[in-house]
């Protein structure tokens, strides 16, 4: 039998996720967990660099950590954990900063596509409002896959260049300090196909930075007036419509299933449905799917629910791989 691998991914927890976070990433993972040793962490520390509320950093992480729950994430099966719960991750991020070429950060794209916003903004500092997180945030990220000894990290196509520098990372330790202990140097695992799979209410790919997106577990009459406004053009309901170049019908193509889109692609091409009809049918397809989901999503985030402690107990687990990890470093580099 081949050894089992670990898979390990980082969760943004930038606001409550959406469809389509749903069904790129949420799913996908869920899918993954079934037969792989999974690990995955909310980023917390990683949102710090942005995130200057505590109130919603706080929030954020709750929400976020209930969604996975509440679209069926088994606690025993996948080591579920805050990343600022395992504290070898920062001790890691240092040991690794000491190894890492400040050439390699220079040319990050990230940090490199803030500097290029400064220089197109006329400024002389290219620097300016750039913080270290920022510019260390590919480390950390090093850190966290490199201490739970991963394998396999899935995220999207964005993250591969974070994927090539936590190899390269992981290279340059192995090659001063291999004799005593090497890190598995991990690969990505990257979505098939363009990855823009669910158009947003405006046409765009759904994005939280589009402002396009529809919350998973929005209160229901949110929801219902947030497809109901969906654009769609004037033709009056017995003229033959274009299906594919409409929102609502693509998102129903989506959740609902071949068969069913047909049934409707054939009766808006007829002239015998209107928009209103199509908008109730996805906001009916949106709630049967996902309200059983919300209702654990909301005991789940509620104040005293069980969360904390499915969190404290990811991160115990978490913490003794960490730790098992951080002993074999700390004696490879001589601080023992
Ligand atoms: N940078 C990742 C993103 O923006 C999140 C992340 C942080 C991550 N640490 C990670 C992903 C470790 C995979 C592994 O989506």
């Amino acid at each position: 039998m081949a050894a089992t691998k670990t898979y390990l991914t980082g969760i943004q927890t930038s606001g409550m996720p959406h469809l389509g976070n749903y069904y790129g990433a949420i799913q996908p993972a869920l899918a993954a967990a079934e037969s792989n040793d999974t690990l995955y962490f909310l980023a917390d520390y990683h949102s710090l660099n942005s995130v200057k509320e505590p109130a919603k950093l706080r929030e954020d992480v709750r929400s976020v950590a209930a969604t996975w729950l509440a679209c069926g994430l088994d606690p025993e099966r996948t080591v579920l954990y805050r990343q600022s719960s395992v504290p070898e991750v920062f001790e890691l991020a240092t040991v690794l900063a000491s190894v890492t070429a400040k050439g390699l950060m220079n040319r990050a794209h990230a940090y490199k596509a803030a500097r290029d916003r400064n220089e197109a903004a006329g400024g002389t500092e290219l620097d300016a409002g750039i913080n270290m997180g920022l510019f260390n945030y590919p480390i950390l990220m090093a850190a966290d896959i490199l201490v739970m000894e991963t394998d396999v990290v899935p995220v999207g196509r964005d993250q591969a260049q974070h994927i090539e520098y936590t190899a390269d990372i992981a290279r340059a330790f192995n090659h001063l300090y291999g004799e005593s202990y090497s890190f598995p140097v991990p690969e990505g695992a990257y979505p098939e196909g363009t990855g823009s799979i669910l158009p947003g209410v405006d046409g765009r790919k759904m994005s939280k930075s589009y402002d396009n997106h529809i919350p998973l577990f929005m209160p229901e009459n949110r929801l219902k007036k947030l497809v109901r406004r969906i654009p769609t053009d004037s033709t009056p309901v017995e003229e033959p419509k274009d299906p594919d170049s409409s929102v609502p019908f693509q998102l129903l193509a989506y959740l609902g299933g071949a068969e069913r889109a047909d049934g409707i692609r054939k009766r808006l091409e007829a002239g015998g449905m209107g928009w209103g009809e199509l908008k109730n049918e996805l906001f009916d397809e949106i709630n049967g799917r996902f309200g059983p989901m919300r209702e654990r999503y909301e005991q789940l985030v509620a104040p005293g629910s069980e969360l904390d402690d499915i969190l404290a107990a990811g991160a115990a687990r978490a913490r003794v791989r960490a730790a098992a990890t951080m002993a074999k470093v700390r004696r490879a580099v001589g601080i023992d």
